[in-house]
């Protein structure tokens, strides 16, 4: 056979491996709502980028009949391209072969390019879209997933793993997003779930549909599973774009510089107001962060789940930053397990990530409750506290208002290493609120007095006199500096341009051992 020959036989089969071996699988998959594997990557990279490796691989499975089909490139592509002029490596489950179902070269092809990843200190998009370990291929498809999940844990905190949920993903199947950083879900056409309606019927007697059970909102409200919704494909392709601008290619690498628009001596006057007076009254912490961060732009994490505390990125002066901080529209701010959990996962994964933390404190405490105590918000609290506490990345702490008792502490004190703690005048860093106060320091007092509640009413005023203030704080160099709201985003500006360069580690071991 000539060259020409030889090269006319590759294109054939290139051009066999692109067509679609089903088109009434291709025409289910678009009546769905659904977009093909090879549509999705299109969207998802930069035009013209991307490079398919193992186009032509085919299974060899005998069972069933399955050896009737071998179509080139199995139920997944994969490969790498760029986003924004930036190397990823991605995997899309194809659900138009073999409805995506993970048999062993399956498995090859992502195991393929997770380790070509690793090795290239490159991020990983999968997207998935698969009815789940491959029937016919029995054993092998489960020990496929893992290998899976053995390099998705070797890769945490190495590089980014996002995982986007774009159909069902059933059973043992969901640990592999589990255990990467983000998981998306596309609202209507995404399952998560590990055993299905039928099943937990026949078991529990319970009757739920799919979507309540394991859609988009049930994941991302109520499980708190899935840390962003997307209306659609495409919608969920664009988000990923823009996650990807705030990341590093991974740990040893600082996140990217994007020039911002806004100038970093810029002042809010409207930050003296948007935190009310009075210590009980709500407001939106969004509001405070959206003034605070370049151009406004602040990439909410968990948007709908465990609002009491509000997680994301942004960025200052054009340095991708992770912010926490508690919401007070929500249960007052408190936290409580989810919120623990939620904050804790985001703080260990900016620290993974060269990600400097700003902490926003306006905090009453913990939630009290039975509920709360018997789950064990002592266990998931602690995480929390553990996160930050062992976090190297430059820390810093603004403490707005509310600062109260072990929930002060555990978000993000100098006394667990915070590198600078600035407090508003407003800040009010105490044991806990007066009222509760005097009536443990003073109940004697109180019973005995001819008007408790005259008594009281002094008593609380003298308590917020000395204690609801950041003086004894900042006096006793808790707090760095007191400063005028207004002048808060110069202020950690500054601080995150003097700690840029900070370089802490923390004693050798093999591990710590975070209360999971
Ligand atoms: C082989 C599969 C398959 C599978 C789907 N297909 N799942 N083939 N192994 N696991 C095939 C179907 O036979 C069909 O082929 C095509 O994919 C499309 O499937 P449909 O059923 O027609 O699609 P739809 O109606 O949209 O339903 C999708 C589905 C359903 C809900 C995913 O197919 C389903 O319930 N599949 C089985 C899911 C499952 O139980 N998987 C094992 C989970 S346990 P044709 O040729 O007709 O087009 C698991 C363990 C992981 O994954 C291990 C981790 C430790």
């Amino acid at each position: 056979m000539s060259t020409e020959q030889r090269i006319e036989k590759l294109r054939e089969f290139r051009a066999k491996s692109l067509e679609p071996d089903n088109q009434r699988a291709v025409d289910r998959q678009h009546d769905a709502g659904k977009l093909t594997a090879r549509e999705r990557i299109e969207l998802l990279v930069d035009k013209g980028t991307f490079q398919e490796i193992d186009p032509f691989v085919q299974h060899h499975a005998t069972n069933f009949g399955i050896d009737q089909k071998r179509p080139l490139g199995d139920a997944v592509v994969t490969g790498w391209a760029t986003v924004d002029g930036r190397n990823i490596f991605v995997f899309a489950e194809d659900f138009t072969r073999f409805g995506g179902s993970l048999g062993e070269v399956v498995a090859d092809k992502i195991c393929k390019v997770m380790d070509l990843a690793m090795d290239t200190g490159t991020p990983i998009v999968g997207l998935k879209d698969s009815g789940g370990a491959r029937i016919q291929e029995g054993v092998l498809g489960l020990n496929g997933y893992g290998r899976i999940f053995e390099r998705n844990v070797r890769a945490s905190g190495v590089i980014p793993q996002i995982s986007v949920i774009m159909g069902p993903c059933a059973g043992g199947a969901v640990y592999s997003p589990a255990l990467t950083d983000f998981i998306y879900q596309v609202e209507g056409t995404s399952h998560l779930f590990i055993t299905g309606p039928d099943v937990i019927k026949t078991v529990t007697g319970e009757d739920v549909s799919m979507d309540d059970l394991g859609g988009a909102h049930a994941h991302a409200s109520l499980s708190g599973v899935t840390h962003f919704v997307a209306r659609d494909d495409r919608d969920a392709m664009d988000e990923i774009r823009y996650l990807i601008s705030f990341l590093p290619a991974n740990n040893m690498e600082v996140p990217p510089f994007f020039t911002p628009l806004d100038a970093p001596d810029r002042m809010d006057e409207d930050l003296t107001t948007i935190v009310p007076d009075s210590a009980n009254q709500p407001y939106d912490v969004i509001e405070v962060i959206e003034s605070l961060v370049d151009d406004g732009e602040f990439y909410e994490v968990h948007e709908h789940w465990a609002g009491n505390i509000v997680i994301g990125l942004a960025r200052f002066d054009g340095y991708t930053v992770g912010i926490v901080a508690n919401q007070p529209a929500v249960l007052a701010g408190t936290l409580n397990i989810d919120a623990a959990v939620k904050a804790a996962r985001f703080v260990r994964f900016c620290d993974a990530f060269n990600i400097p933390l700003v902490t926003l404190v306006d905090v009453p405490g913990f939630l009290p409750g039975v509920d709360q105590e018997h789950d064990g918000i002592i266990r998931h609290g602690a995480k929390l506290l553990y996160a930050f506490s062992e976090a190297t990345v430059p820390r810093i702490t603004v403490i707005m208002r509310k600062a109260y008792g072990g929930a002060y502490l555990v978000m993000n004190s100098r006394a667990v290493r915070a590198d600078i703690v600035y407090a508003w005048p407003s800040a009010e860093i105490a044991v806990m609120g007066a009222q509760g106060a005097v009536n443990v320091i003073h109940r004697r007092e109180l019973a005995a007095a001819d008007d408790p509640e005259v008594r009281r009413t002094e008593l609380v005023a003298d308590y917020e006199d000395q204690f609801n203030n950041p003086y004894v704080a900042a006096q006793n160099g808790l707090v760095d500096d007191v400063i005028e709201p207004r002048e808060t985003r110069p202020k950690l500006i500054a601080a995150l341009e003097m700690l840029r360069n900070k370089r802490e580690s923390l004693p050798p071991k093999k591990h710590g051992n975070i209360p999971l």
